[in-house]
Protein backbone atom coordinates (compact mmCIF):
# COMPACT_ATOMS: atom_id res chain seq x y z
CA UNK A 1 0.00 0.00 0.00
CA UNK A 2 1.70 3.34 -1.51
CA UNK A 3 0.73 6.73 0.33
CA UNK A 4 -0.72 7.79 -3.23
CA UNK A 5 -3.20 4.99 -2.86
CA UNK A 6 -6.51 6.45 -3.49
CA UNK A 7 -9.16 6.90 -0.15
CA UNK A 8 -11.57 4.39 -0.67
CA UNK A 9 -15.56 5.93 0.38
CA UNK A 10 -18.94 4.02 -0.22
CA UNK A 11 -22.43 4.41 0.93
CA UNK A 12 -25.59 2.51 0.21
CA UNK A 13 -25.94 5.13 -2.52
CA UNK A 14 -25.44 8.70 -3.42
CA UNK A 15 -25.49 10.47 -0.13
CA UNK A 16 -21.93 9.73 0.82
CA UNK A 17 -20.94 11.74 -1.96
CA UNK A 18 -21.43 15.00 0.63
CA UNK A 19 -18.93 12.94 2.75
CA UNK A 20 -16.56 12.42 -0.33
CA UNK A 21 -17.07 16.35 -1.13
CA UNK A 22 -16.05 17.65 2.43
CA UNK A 23 -13.15 15.11 2.34
CA UNK A 24 -11.80 16.33 -0.96
CA UNK A 25 -12.00 19.83 0.42
CA UNK A 26 -10.02 19.75 3.25
CA UNK A 27 -7.43 16.78 1.85
CA UNK A 28 -7.13 18.37 -1.82
CA UNK A 29 -4.48 16.18 -2.48
CA UNK A 30 -6.02 13.00 -2.01
CA UNK A 31 -7.45 10.88 -4.49
CA UNK A 32 -10.52 9.45 -3.43
CA UNK A 33 -12.66 6.47 -5.08
CA UNK A 34 -16.47 6.63 -4.35
CA UNK A 35 -18.84 3.72 -4.82
CA UNK A 36 -22.44 4.27 -4.13
CA UNK A 37 -24.48 0.71 -3.55
CA UNK A 38 -27.91 2.33 -5.65
CA UNK A 39 -28.52 -0.69 -6.95
CA UNK A 40 -29.47 -2.10 -3.72
CA UNK A 41 -30.28 1.05 -1.94
CA UNK A 42 -32.03 1.74 0.50
CA UNK A 43 -29.92 -0.25 3.43
CA UNK A 44 -31.81 1.87 5.75
CA UNK A 45 -35.06 -0.67 5.59
CA UNK A 46 -33.01 -4.16 5.19
CA UNK A 47 -32.01 -6.78 7.78
CA UNK A 48 -28.25 -5.81 9.56
CA UNK A 49 -27.71 -9.42 8.62
CA UNK A 50 -27.77 -8.18 4.53
CA UNK A 51 -26.37 -4.85 5.15
CA UNK A 52 -23.61 -6.38 6.29
CA UNK A 53 -23.11 -8.62 4.19
CA UNK A 54 -23.79 -6.10 1.03
CA UNK A 55 -21.00 -3.51 2.95
CA UNK A 56 -18.51 -6.46 3.21
CA UNK A 57 -18.82 -6.93 -0.82
CA UNK A 58 -18.37 -2.88 -1.24
CA UNK A 59 -15.39 -2.90 1.26
CA UNK A 60 -13.63 -5.82 -0.91
CA UNK A 61 -14.32 -4.50 -3.75
CA UNK A 62 -12.02 -1.25 -2.71
CA UNK A 63 -9.85 -2.71 -1.18
CA UNK A 64 -8.70 -4.61 -4.72
CA UNK A 65 -8.98 -1.26 -6.13
CA UNK A 66 -6.04 -0.40 -3.88
CA UNK A 67 -7.57 1.53 -1.38
CA UNK A 68 -5.59 2.46 1.44
CA UNK A 69 -8.43 3.49 4.02
CA UNK A 70 -12.03 2.72 3.73
CA UNK A 71 -14.24 5.49 5.13
CA UNK A 72 -17.68 4.05 5.62
CA UNK A 73 -19.95 7.03 4.26
CA UNK A 74 -23.05 5.71 5.69
CA UNK A 75 -24.39 5.74 9.48
CA UNK A 76 -26.33 2.09 8.36
CA UNK A 77 -23.36 0.56 7.00
CA UNK A 78 -21.54 1.40 9.76
CA UNK A 79 -24.12 0.47 12.53
CA UNK A 80 -24.10 -3.04 10.39
CA UNK A 81 -20.44 -3.80 9.73
CA UNK A 82 -17.52 -1.36 11.34
CA UNK A 83 -16.71 -3.95 13.76
CA UNK A 84 -16.48 -6.75 11.22
CA UNK A 85 -14.50 -4.53 8.64
CA UNK A 86 -12.24 -3.75 11.25
CA UNK A 87 -11.46 -7.53 12.25
CA UNK A 88 -11.33 -8.41 8.33
CA UNK A 89 -8.80 -6.09 7.23
CA UNK A 90 -5.24 -4.19 8.10
CA UNK A 91 -6.32 -0.65 6.78
CA UNK A 92 -8.00 2.35 8.36
CA UNK A 93 -11.76 1.96 8.49
CA UNK A 94 -13.44 4.90 9.70
CA UNK A 95 -17.04 4.86 10.20
CA UNK A 96 -20.33 7.20 10.66
CA UNK A 97 -22.36 7.38 13.72
CA UNK A 98 -25.42 10.18 14.38
CA UNK A 99 -23.71 13.37 15.41
CA UNK A 100 -25.77 13.45 18.71
CA UNK A 101 -22.58 14.48 21.23
CA UNK A 102 -22.12 17.13 18.81
CA UNK A 103 -25.70 18.42 19.12
CA UNK A 104 -25.40 17.49 22.53
CA UNK A 105 -22.44 19.85 23.42
CA UNK A 106 -24.09 22.70 21.36
CA UNK A 107 -25.90 23.37 25.61
CA UNK A 108 -22.59 23.80 26.87
CA UNK A 109 -23.56 22.10 30.20
CA UNK A 110 -27.43 22.86 29.51
CA UNK A 111 -29.88 19.92 28.79
CA UNK A 112 -30.97 19.46 25.39
CA UNK A 113 -33.83 18.44 23.52
CA UNK A 114 -32.69 16.65 20.15
CA UNK A 115 -34.21 14.63 17.13
CA UNK A 116 -32.24 12.57 15.83
CA UNK A 117 -32.75 11.56 12.14
CA UNK A 118 -31.72 8.11 10.87
CA UNK A 119 -32.58 5.00 9.12
CA UNK A 120 -34.81 2.40 10.93
CA UNK A 121 -31.42 0.48 10.84
CA UNK A 122 -29.25 3.15 12.39
CA UNK A 123 -32.01 3.76 15.08
CA UNK A 124 -32.39 0.22 15.95
CA UNK A 125 -28.79 -1.08 16.37
CA UNK A 126 -27.29 -1.51 19.31
CA UNK A 127 -24.24 1.16 17.90
CA UNK A 128 -26.93 3.59 18.55
CA UNK A 129 -28.11 2.23 21.58
CA UNK A 130 -25.15 2.77 23.51
CA UNK A 131 -24.85 6.51 21.79
CA UNK A 132 -28.24 7.00 23.60
CA UNK A 133 -26.83 5.75 27.04
CA UNK A 134 -24.23 8.63 27.06
CA UNK A 135 -26.69 11.28 26.87
CA UNK A 136 -30.35 10.29 27.57
CA UNK A 137 -30.04 10.40 31.13
CA UNK A 138 -28.90 14.41 30.67
CA UNK A 139 -30.93 15.31 27.19
CA UNK A 140 -34.00 14.74 25.66
CA UNK A 141 -33.70 12.46 22.46
CA UNK A 142 -36.27 11.28 19.98
CA UNK A 143 -35.69 9.15 17.64
CA UNK A 144 -36.72 9.85 13.92
CA UNK A 145 -36.84 7.75 11.21
CA UNK A 146 -37.28 9.18 7.69
CA UNK A 147 -36.87 6.28 5.21
CA UNK A 148 -38.47 8.23 2.48
CA UNK A 149 -35.69 11.12 2.25
CA UNK A 150 -33.67 8.22 1.33
CA UNK A 151 -36.19 7.00 -1.39
CA UNK A 152 -36.62 10.55 -3.04
CA UNK A 153 -32.92 11.11 -3.44
CA UNK A 154 -32.23 8.02 -5.49
CA UNK A 155 -35.13 8.34 -7.59
CA UNK A 156 -34.04 11.88 -8.75
CA UNK A 157 -36.67 13.93 -6.67
CA UNK A 158 -34.41 15.89 -4.68
CA UNK A 159 -35.49 19.23 -6.75
CA UNK A 160 -39.32 18.33 -5.94
CA UNK A 161 -39.98 21.06 -3.42
CA UNK A 162 -43.48 20.13 -2.88
CA UNK A 163 -42.80 16.16 -2.53
CA UNK A 164 -39.64 16.93 0.02
CA UNK A 165 -41.65 19.52 1.90
CA UNK A 166 -44.98 17.60 2.46
CA UNK A 167 -42.45 14.48 3.37
CA UNK A 168 -40.20 16.53 6.18
CA UNK A 169 -44.00 18.18 7.30
CA UNK A 170 -45.11 14.47 7.48
CA UNK A 171 -42.17 13.64 10.36
CA UNK A 172 -41.82 16.81 11.98
CA UNK A 173 -45.44 18.02 12.57
CA UNK A 174 -45.94 15.91 15.42
CA UNK A 175 -43.46 17.86 17.57
CA UNK A 176 -43.72 21.19 19.67
CA UNK A 177 -40.48 22.68 18.24
CA UNK A 178 -40.56 25.45 20.73
CA UNK A 179 -38.68 22.94 23.40
CA UNK A 180 -36.93 21.62 20.60
CA UNK A 181 -32.40 22.61 20.49
CA UNK A 182 -31.62 20.70 17.72
CA UNK A 183 -31.66 18.24 14.70
CA UNK A 184 -29.12 15.42 13.93
CA UNK A 185 -29.29 14.79 10.37
CA UNK A 186 -27.70 11.10 11.12
CA UNK A 187 -28.07 9.65 7.60
CA UNK A 188 -25.36 10.97 4.79
CA UNK A 189 -28.75 11.30 2.56
CA UNK A 190 -30.44 13.83 4.90
CA UNK A 191 -27.37 16.29 4.66
CA UNK A 192 -28.19 17.57 1.52
CA UNK A 193 -32.25 18.44 2.79
CA UNK A 194 -29.88 21.23 5.31
CA UNK A 195 -31.62 24.04 3.19
CA UNK A 196 -35.41 22.55 3.19
CA UNK A 197 -34.81 21.54 7.08
CA UNK A 198 -34.04 25.55 7.56
CA UNK A 199 -36.90 26.55 5.70
CA UNK A 200 -39.15 24.62 7.74
CA UNK A 201 -37.99 24.99 11.22
CA UNK A 202 -38.24 28.14 13.62
CA UNK A 203 -34.71 29.69 13.84
CA UNK A 204 -33.49 28.26 17.07
CA UNK A 205 -33.31 25.07 15.38
CA UNK A 206 -29.94 24.02 14.88
CA UNK A 207 -29.46 21.55 12.14
CA UNK A 208 -26.04 19.10 12.92
CA UNK A 209 -24.79 16.25 10.77
CA UNK A 210 -21.17 14.79 11.37
CA UNK A 211 -19.54 14.88 7.88
CA UNK A 212 -17.35 17.89 9.13
CA UNK A 213 -16.22 15.58 11.94
CA UNK A 214 -15.72 12.60 9.53
CA UNK A 215 -13.11 14.04 7.64
CA UNK A 216 -11.41 15.65 10.41
CA UNK A 217 -10.86 12.01 12.00
CA UNK A 218 -9.80 10.80 8.69
CA UNK A 219 -7.10 13.44 8.54
CA UNK A 220 -6.00 12.69 11.91
CA UNK A 221 -5.68 8.87 11.36
CA UNK A 222 -3.82 9.37 7.81
CA UNK A 223 -1.61 11.86 9.57
CA UNK A 224 -0.91 9.42 12.89
CA UNK A 225 0.01 6.47 10.17
CA UNK A 226 2.42 8.62 7.87
CA UNK A 227 -0.66 7.82 5.10
CA UNK A 228 -1.40 11.38 3.69
CA UNK A 229 -0.42 11.61 -0.22
CA UNK A 230 3.02 12.71 -0.60
CA UNK A 231 3.62 14.66 -3.38
CA UNK A 232 1.84 18.05 -4.15
CA UNK A 233 -0.96 16.94 -6.85
CA UNK A 234 -4.22 17.83 -7.29
CA UNK A 235 -6.50 14.74 -5.85
CA UNK A 236 -9.22 13.52 -7.77
CA UNK A 237 -12.52 12.67 -6.67
CA UNK A 238 -13.97 9.29 -9.06
CA UNK A 239 -17.33 8.02 -8.74
CA UNK A 240 -18.98 4.87 -9.30
CA UNK A 241 -22.38 2.95 -8.80
CA UNK A 242 -23.56 -0.31 -8.52
CA UNK A 243 -26.25 1.14 -10.70
CA UNK A 244 -23.98 1.68 -13.61
CA UNK A 245 -26.78 3.35 -15.35
CA UNK A 246 -26.59 6.79 -16.95
CA UNK A 247 -29.48 8.28 -15.10
CA UNK A 248 -26.90 7.45 -11.81
CA UNK A 249 -24.10 8.85 -12.96
CA UNK A 250 -25.26 12.21 -13.62
CA UNK A 251 -27.25 12.13 -10.47
CA UNK A 252 -24.18 11.40 -8.52
CA UNK A 253 -22.37 14.44 -10.30
CA UNK A 254 -25.12 16.38 -9.55
CA UNK A 255 -24.63 15.73 -5.87
CA UNK A 256 -20.98 16.11 -6.09
CA UNK A 257 -21.04 20.00 -6.76
CA UNK A 258 -24.38 20.59 -5.17
N1 LIG B 1 -26.87 7.03 3.67
C1 LIG B 1 -27.13 6.01 4.60
C2 LIG B 1 -26.81 6.42 6.05
O1 LIG B 1 -26.02 7.30 6.29
C3 LIG B 1 -28.35 5.15 4.50
C4 LIG B 1 -29.39 5.32 3.47
C5 LIG B 1 -30.13 4.01 3.16
O2 LIG B 1 -31.12 3.68 3.82
O3 LIG B 1 -29.68 3.34 2.24
O4 LIG B 1 -27.31 5.81 6.96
Amino acid sequence: MTNNAPIGIFDSGLGGISVAKEIHALMPDEDILFYGDSAHAPYGVRSTDNVQELSMNVADYLINRGAKAIVIACNTATSAAAELMRSTYDIPIIGMEPALKLACDLGHGKPQHVIVTATELTLREKKFAALMERFSSTHTIDKQPCPALVDIIESGQFHNAQLVNSTLHNYLDNYDMSSVNSIVLGCTHFTYYRDYFQALLPSHVRIVDGNEGTARHLLDVLTNNDALHDSDHEGEVHLENSSDSVRMMTLSKEFLYL
